[in-house]
Order: structure tokens, then C-alpha cells, then sequence
């Protein structure tokens, strides 16, 4: 297809591209006066503009093409009706099922996945509001207002992200906390902090073995047990799970389970009982109306021509980078403290879905996959790593998103922040040339030697790509809208490249290799066989640690 075996489209970018590689977008700016406009897509309150990226007309009508080419319409339909477009786990990928608040029937062999999919959400409902109005209390008859989800990677990083990013609309006596990682820190520091008589754990894991959440769960059950006793665990611990055997054999009652299924992607299942800490923290609402934003998104992706599609566009322009370009890096900042961990979530849900390198035909890929993703909050990001971006030798496309309103509007420092958000965009794109700098060092006065030897230093190449992308507000609605625009523009990504995106064997390896290595930490297993370097460092942590 791509590569050595070039496709029709393909071939027509790589020439396409050959033509237009040097064209900077500040003249296409110039040339079209209506180029912003023309090139931005408005869904409810969410304003795209990709019309700083490197492209023109010609340009887009290749890529086009190439997504006609790879059948991604066809594609999408696949997705929204139910196939098991997840080839080599052989399962349908139904996140879209779990928003799909028109509840229109969608059959996994030959069964409805809705009526389950709405019992668990009615179950959330119950169990979220008797959390928040009291009835539902901890062992000794008190509130539950520490609520601590224990999980890791998608059983951690929406649930924590969507938090953060709607902390606005927690209830006032809500306090949530997250325990993810496997050194003691995570456990010892919330541990710490909270009262067990007023504690809820949710136990976070689709497939309920992984070692770290019950390592965590395991430590704060005994935590629990050993203040109020083991009748108390009834009262104060939840699964969410697709795994019910596992759920039982580590001691939680099923009745206090909720379920998701295997059609259900770990980064993708903040919509379902995943998302519990959010229902709790935010309002089983406030959860609906993020169901309702991912659905918007949804019925836009599915129904929407490739021309006008944001999460398409978005995904063509990825490619256009990633494959011509060859720029293999994205880089995503919210303007808004709110989304500080959003560049986390969409780490895992990008490079975990697209970090591929086997095609869907069972081949090695002869061209690049997903790119490296990273990012960070605006515009404390401004300070840190914009250098590079402005001035620095690789070029990185970047996602600029802010809310027009903040929910904390105190004197002007919202018109600051947006004021720095769409100077960025321009002053990647424009950039400033060497005559330009030249002439502001005049004007303040500077000598001709020291023009000289600054304007360098102080000029930027420019034609730095960026996409904007403007929400109302920090919402459940557009929150919602916004995480399912990036799930359906990896989506999109993984068809054009013919990968699974939803797979993750890349994951396995390590894990594996730990368990072999734990055994000679802890002194039960030696001289095991390994590469020098590795055996080397075992003896020097074993010794250290003595
Ligand atoms: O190790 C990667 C991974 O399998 C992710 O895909 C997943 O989100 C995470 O681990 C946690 O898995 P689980 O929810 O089964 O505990």
C-alpha cells in the first residue's frame, strides 16, 4: 500500500508534496484572505481552525484521496456497526457504544450490546447518587467523601484526567484521590491523608490481573481491615471490571461490581464504570452530559463527508506530516489548568493505539506509524519547552486548545491567556525574518554591529504548524467532545496506516521480564541468566538495598 508498495494516492501525495514542501503558509495567508475561515469547522461550541498547517487546496484533495483510497468511510461504518475491527484480539471496539445515548441497537454477534451497556449506567446512577446524598455510607454509618479510584494506564488516566479537567463541579465535600503507580509512594501518600470511616476504594481494572492496581488494592484492603475489619470491606470497596471470577477470588462482593466488557478498550473505557469516580466527583449528570459531548463527536464522525470531518482533517494532516514531512512528532497544550493532564491521557490513548509497526495484513510496515506525542499546560509550557518549537531544529505540529470562557474569571487573566494562545499560532506561523529583526534592533536604537550580531539569534523561521481548537467551556459537554475528536482522529490514523488501533501486545514484554526479575530482588531465585548490563544492575540494587 504505502511504502514499497506505493498505492495510487500515495504516490500522487509524494508528488503533490514534491511541489509544495517549500511553500510557506504566511504567503498562503496572503494569497487567501478567507484562508482561516475556510479552513476551521465549528461542532456546538467547539471552533476548529487547521488553517495554520502546511497545506493547500491541491493538498487536501490528495489526502482525501488516499482516505478514500483506504476506505476509512467504510471503515467508520465498520467501527459504529459493531465489526470486530480489532482483528487480532478478535473483538469489536464499542467505546462509541457506551455514549451512544440515541440507543440505537448495536449487535456484537447478533446480540444487542445496549440493554447492558444502560443497566450499568443505571446501576452507576444509583450507586453514584447514594454515595453523594449519604445513603450509601462506609461501615461505621458515615459519609463517604474520600474516594480513592485505584487503577493504572486506562483504568487510571481518564478517570484522572477527566477529574482534574471537571474539578469545577465536584461536590463541595468530595474529595478524590488516584493511586496508580507501583512503588509504596502512591499508596503511603493518600493513605496518609485519609480516614478509612469515610472512605470509598474503586478498584479500577478491566482485566482485574494487573499486577499493580492489586498490589495497591491488596495493601489498602489490609489498611481498611486493620481499622474497621473485614466486615467493612463490603462497605468500602467497588470493582470495575470485565473480569467477575477475579473480582470474587480477591474478596469483593460482585454485588458490588460494575461491569464493562471486552469491547471495551482500557484508554478508551472512561465512558463506562471506568468512569465511576467521575460520576461520584462530578454528578451522575454532569457524567451524562459527557456522554453527550463523546456522542456529539460521534454522530459527527459518522455522518459527516471526509471534506468537513474534524477528526479526519485532523488525521490527514497527521499523516501529511508524519509520512511526507517526515516529522513524527505532536505536540498537544491546553491553554487551561483544568486540562494539565489531558497530554498524559492522550499519551497513552495515541501511542498505545498507534505505536505499531505490524500491519493488519500481517506485515512489517515500511513507513512511519504514530508519532511521539507530548505536551503540557499553557501557557506554563510557553516558558519551558516553546524555545525548541520556535526556534529549535525539528519542527512540531501542535494542538492549541483553550476555552473562549474560564469558570475562575478574575480580572483579566482569561484575556491574558487567550490573548498568548493565538499569539503563539501566529508567531510560529509568521515567524519573523532576519530583515525583520534587523529593523525593530534599529528602531530601539541599536548599533549596526550589534544588529549584526543579534539578528540571528533573534529572528524565527516560521511555518510552524499549529491547530487551534476553541471550546466554550471546560464542560462535561465539551470534554466529552473533545477526548472523542482525538479518539476517532487516532482511529482514523490507524485505518490510513492499516494498523490496529486497539490492540497493545507492546506492553507485554516488560511485563513479563519483571516477573522474571522479581524473584532475585527479593533473594528467592539467582544467577539468572540475563545481558550483562541488567545482571549488573541487579547485583548493585540488591547489594545497595541490603
Ligand atoms: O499495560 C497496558 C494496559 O494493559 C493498558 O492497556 C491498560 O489500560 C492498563 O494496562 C491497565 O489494565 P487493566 O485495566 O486491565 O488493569
Amino acid at each position: 500500500m504505502f511504502g514499497k508498495n506505493k498505492s495510487k494516492a500515495w504516490r500522487q501525495l509524494e508528488s503533490v508534496y514534491k511541489h509544495f514542501r517549500k511553500t510557506e503558509m504566511k504567503d498562503l495567508f496572503a494569497q487567501d484572505k478567507l484562508r482561516g475561515e475556510r479552513y476551521s469547522e465549528q461542532l456546538d461550541t467547539m471552533l476548529v481552525d487547521y488553517s495554520k498547517n502546511r497545506f493547500d487546496d491541491n493538498v487536501l484533495k490528495a489526502l482525501f484521496e488516499l482516505a478514500r483510497e483506504r476506505g476509512l468511510k467504510e471503515k467508520i461504518d465498520d467501527m459504529f456497526s459493531g465489526k470486530k475491527i480489532n482483528a487480532t484480539e478478535n473483538r469489536a471496539v464499542l467505546h462509541i457504544a457506551l455514549r451512544n445515548r440515541g440507543n440505537t441497537p448495536i449487535y456484537v454477534d447478533g446480540r444487542d450490546v445496549m440493554p447492558k451497556i444502560n443497566a450499568t449506567l443505571e446501576k452507576m446512577k444509583d450507586f453514584s447518587e447514594a454515595v453523594r446524598l449519604g445513603r450509601f455510607t462506609g461501615y461505621t454509618g458515615k459519609k463517604l467523601t474520600n474516594i480513592v479510584n485505584i487503577g493504572i494506564g486506562g483504568s487510571d488516566l481518564g478517570p484522572f484526567m477527566a477529574c482534574e479537567a471537571l474539578r469545577y463541579y465536584w461536590a463541595k465535600d468530595i474529595k478524590c484521590w488516584f493511586i496508580s503507580n507501583i512503588d509504596g509512594t502512591g499508596c503511603a501518600e493518600v493513605l496518609n491523608k485519609i480516614d478509612p470511616e469515610t472512605t470509598l476504594f474503586i478498584v479500577a481494572s478491566k482485566t482485574f490481573t494487573t499486577i499493580e492496581t492489586l498490589t495497591n488494592a491488596r495493601t489498602c484492603r489490609k489498611w481498611l481491615v486493620d481499622a474497621l475489619g473485614e466486615h467493612a470491606v463490603a462497605k468500602h470497596f467497588i470493582a470495575l471490571s470485565t473480569n467477575k471470577e477475579e473480582v470474587e477470588k480477591f474478596g469483593i462482593n460482585p454485588d458490588n461490581m460494575f461491569e464493562f466488557w471486552d469491547f471495551v478498550g482500557g484508554r478508551y473505557s472512561m465512558w463506562s464504570a471506568i468512569g465511576m469516580i467521575i460520576a461520584i466527583a462530578v454528578g451522575y449528570k454532569n457524567f451524562e452530559r459527557m456522554l453527550e459531548g463523546a456522542y456529539a463527536m460521534d454522530r459527527h464522525f459518522a455522518e459527516t463527508e471526509l471534506e468537513h470531518n474534524i477528526p479526519v482533517i485532523l488525521a490527514l494532516i497527521g499523516i501529511w506530516y508524519n509520512n511526507f514531512y517526515g516529522i513524527h512528532r505532536h505536540c498537544v497544550v491546553p491553554y487551561d489548568q483544568y486540562l494539565q493532564y489531558l497530554p498524559a491521557y492522550l499519551q497513552q490513548l495515541d501511542m498505545e493505539s498507534n505505536g505499531k509497526s505490524v500491519t493488519l495484513d500481517n506485515k512489517y510496515v515500511d513507513y512511519a506509524t504514530g508519532p511521539v506525542l507530548f505536551g503540557g499546560a499553557g501557557t506554563n509550557v510557553q516558558h519551558s519547552f516553546f524555545q525548541l518549537l520556535h526556534q529549535g531544529t525539528e519542527v512540531v505540529p501542535i494542538d492549541l486548545i483553550v476555552p473562549a470562557i474560564s469558570h475562575n474569571e478574575i480580572g483579566s487573566h482569561q484575556q491574558i491567556l487567550l490573548a498568548n494562545v493565538l499569539a503563539q499560532g501566529e508567531a510560529l506561523m509568521r515567524g519573523k525574518t532576519e530583515a525583520e529583526t534587523a529593523e525593530e534592533l534599529e528602531a530601539a536604537g541599536k548599533p549596526q554591529t550589534e544588529i549584526n550580531r543579534m539578528k540571528k539569534f533573534k529572528s524565527f523561521s516560521g511555518n510552524r504548524p499549529s491547530t487551534t481548537i476553541v471550546l466554550k467551556k471546560i464542560d462535561p459537554y465539551g470534554l466529552g467532545m473533545l477526548v472523542a475528536m482525538y479518539e476517532h482522529k487516532i482511529y482514523s490514523q490507524g485505518v490510513i496506516w492499516n494498523i490496529n488501533s486497539f490492540d497493545q501486545f507492546g506492553v507485554e514484554l516488560g511485563k513479563k521480564l519483571a516477573l522474571k526479575i522479581l524473584p532475585e530482588l527479593q533473594g528467592t531465585a539467582h544467577n539468572v541468566e540475563h545481558d550483562s548490563s541488567t545482571s549488573n544492575l541487579i547485583s548493585y540494587i540488591n547489594k545497595i538495598r541490603k
